[in-house]
């Protein structure tokens, strides 16, 4: 496992932007597993500028996205379709046909989820997956005790993770139960991951998971059985990992901490 500390959001994001163009540009047909919420904004927004320079071209490029809330179709508002539209698609030149995100207005649940595995199957496995990580320690949408089998499913989304998108949705009633995503088996079956974290409120999970044995309550802890996981945090998200004895090396810079996780 690789831990990098950036200073702040943008440092983090930007290094985040570097992990993805140099995984487009060393194999210009790669499967990206894609994010949503606050935290990858920034790391699109690279993205897209890398492509405006003319550093990134994206035309052979295929993205699957994590996950998408159920019985919320494409064109909501609050739907990962229009999120991703909106910070990445309508911007860079991914070809529509090689774009996928749940259909979260799907009448038949079990018949997408199983069409959505099956898509990436048909790819192979995910080069690169990025992920972030919720407060309870999801990824994706796989909260605490989602079985690590699950390769693509429909999961019930936790009260927890509900009343943080109330907001958003302006209420709780209207935060959809259900949600769509990829499971922790095909995550885990990426060749790649990066896992970013930004802000205090998730400085204690992102302890817990990298620091503690492996436990399905809390599922980005898998990750660390991962041969291939690269972690970018900003300081407030990754300030108790930096405390901890158990790092076999760091190096502090001015904006940069760095090191490798035993
Ligand atoms: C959301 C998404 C996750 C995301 C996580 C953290 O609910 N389903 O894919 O990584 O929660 O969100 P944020 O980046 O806004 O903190």
């Amino acid at each position: 496992m690789r831990v990098i500390v950036k200073d702040n959001y943008q440092e983090m994001s930007q290094e985040a932007a570097r992990v993805v163009a140099r995984q487009v540009l060393l194999k210009p047909d790669s499967v990206l597993g894609l994010a949503t919420g606050k935290t990858p904004i920034g790391l699109y927004q690279g993205l897209v500028r890398m492509y405006e320079l003319g550093v990134l071209d994206f035309s052979r490029v295929v993205t699957f996205n994590l996950d998408e809330y159920y019985r919320l179709p494409p064109e909501h508002p609050n739907s990962y379709h229009r999120y991703m539209q909106e910070r990445l698609f309508e911007h860079v030149n991914i070809p529509e046909g090689n774009i996928h995100i749940p259909n979260g207005g799907a009448e038949d649940a079990e018949a997408e989820y199983k069409h959505y595995d099956e898509e990436i199957k048909r790819y192979g496995r995910i080069d690169l997956q990025v992920l972030g990580i919720g407060p309870n320690g999801h990824i994706g949408f796989n909260e605490p005790g989602t079985p690590w089998e699950i390769t693509v499913g429909l999961v019930q989304l936790s009260e927890t993770t509900r009343n943080r998108e109330a907001p958003r949705f302006g209420g709780i009633e209207n935060v959809p139960g259900r949600a769509l995503t990829i499971g922790i088996k095909t995550i885990m079956h990426a060749r790649k991951v990066l896992l970013l974290a930004s802000g205090s409120e998730k400085a204690d999970i992102l302890s817990e998971a990298l620091l503690n044995a492996p436990t399905p309550n809390i599922p980005a802890s898998v990750l660390q059985l991962h041969p291939c996981l690269s972690v970018i945090a900003d300081r407030a998200a990754g300030e108790k990992l930096v405390k901890k004895p158990t790092l076999k090396s760091f190096r502090t810079q001015e904006a940069i901490q760095e090191f490798e996780l035993i």
